[in-house]
């Protein structure tokens, strides 16, 4: 066995202060989510340690085709992305576990290249115990992770020596931004991108509503479960008093904004405090938390956005039903100085 000494230990930057009362703007999101009409929940909070133990989970649902479907994908677009990015700067948005990444990371081992992976995420267990097993298993691979929002480390990157750099955004995150977030990201992401760097889009595309529904749905109560340690954590964090018994999980699909919506429902009447965000709210009987959307996309829609945020589409892999799709794209940095741009990020 190795000395303890001699095991390599991955560069962890804090971005955010962990004894601070909350990972991103000290719960004004909250706040602010809690405030409106339709009652919301940044998704963010979906992810403390149980939360992303419950997705990973999830992931492994026989209802939750995105993960499998994406998986097959990746087994035979790894090895030609490594071929067409050649050495580069892997920085991985939102990389939870980094379960799929190696399928990318082993691709570039086997074909020889250099790889800098930057895994980012807001929740701290699941990316600093992922890190670690990475450099255990892949000894050619330098790992700088960074824990915080995505805006954040975007800010933050460790310096790029290798000759491109290849963000990806994996497990169709991207569909949880709604559109004026989604031009807020890009327009951050174009910030890190040189002309001729690749983005790397993992997205759910539309299907039959049935098939949707049941992947939020799952017989084993896993996904109600995550849902709701939402509550768990928003209690844990701002001291507050939510009875998880109070509520119960609810996922349809929105056909006309073409996404999968996750709410609590408030089972009868009740206030809830928040102390250390000094909040109180009221719930009637049947209103609802929204928690999470899901988008699911059209492929010509995307190529266009995508285009528009100058990022050309170099390839695009699907399996054979369409389900999913993975867009490999490189920066032109030409966007369209028409697009909107008025989201108000956290920390900006
Ligand atoms: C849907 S999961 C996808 C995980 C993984 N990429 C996959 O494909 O299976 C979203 C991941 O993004 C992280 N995340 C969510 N919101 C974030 C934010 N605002 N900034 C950074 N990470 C975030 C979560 O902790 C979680 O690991």
């Amino acid at each position: 066995m190795a000395p303890i000494s001699s095991i390599r230990q991955p560069i962890i930057d804090y971005l955010v202060d962990p004894s601070k009362v909350a990972p991103i703007d000290q719960g004004q999101d909250v706040i602010q989510g809690l405030t409106l009409q339709q009652k919301t929940i940044p998704p963010h909070y979906l992810y403390d340690r149980l939360g992303s133990q419950l997705f990973e989970e999830i992931c492994g649902l026989p209802e939750y085709y995105p993960t499998r479907t994406e998986t097959s994908i990746l087994q035979t677009s790894a090895p030609k992305l490594a071929q067409i990015t050649g050495n580069c700067q892997l920085i991985e948005l939102g990389s939870g576990s980094s379960t799929k990444t190696r399928l990318i990371i082993e691709a570039y081992q086997k074909a020889g290249y250099s790889l800098a992976y930057v895994p980012v995420d807001v929740s701290t267990n699941i990316l600093t115990e992922s890190a670690q097993s990475l450099l255990l298993n892949y000894p050619f691979l330098e790992v700088h992770g960074l824990v915080g929002n995505y805006y954040l480390a975007l800010k933050n990157l460790p310096d790029n020596n290798l000759d491109s750099r290849l963000v990806c955004f994996l497990g169709s995150t991207l569909g949880n931004f709604d559109p004026k977030e989604c031009d807020y990201f890009f327009n951050q992401v174009m910030t890190v991108l040189k002309p001729g760097d690749y983005f790397l889009l993992g997205v759910d595309l539309q299907k039959p509503m049935p098939i949707l529904e049941a992947a939020y749905n799952d017989a084993q109560g896993i996904t109600a479960a995550f849902n709701l340690n939402i509550l768990q954590h928003l209690n844990w964090r701002f001291a507050g008093n939510f009875n998880l018994t109070n509520f119960k999980h609810q996922a349809f699909f929105n056909p006309e904004q073409s996404q999968i919506e996750m709410h609590l429902v408030s089972l009868g009447q009740q206030e809830v405090r928040l102390e250390k965000l000094d909040l109180t709210i009221t719930l009637a009987a049947g209103e609802t938390i929204q928690t999470e959307i899901s988008r699911k996309f059209s492929l010509q829609y995307l190529q266009d956005y995508l285009q528009k945020q100058g990022l050309k589409s170099h390839t695009v892999w699907t399996d054979n039903d369409q389900w999913f799709a993975l867009l490999l794209t490189q920066a032109t940095n030409q966007s369209d100085p028409m697009l909107n741009n008025t989201f108000k990020a956290p920390q900006d």
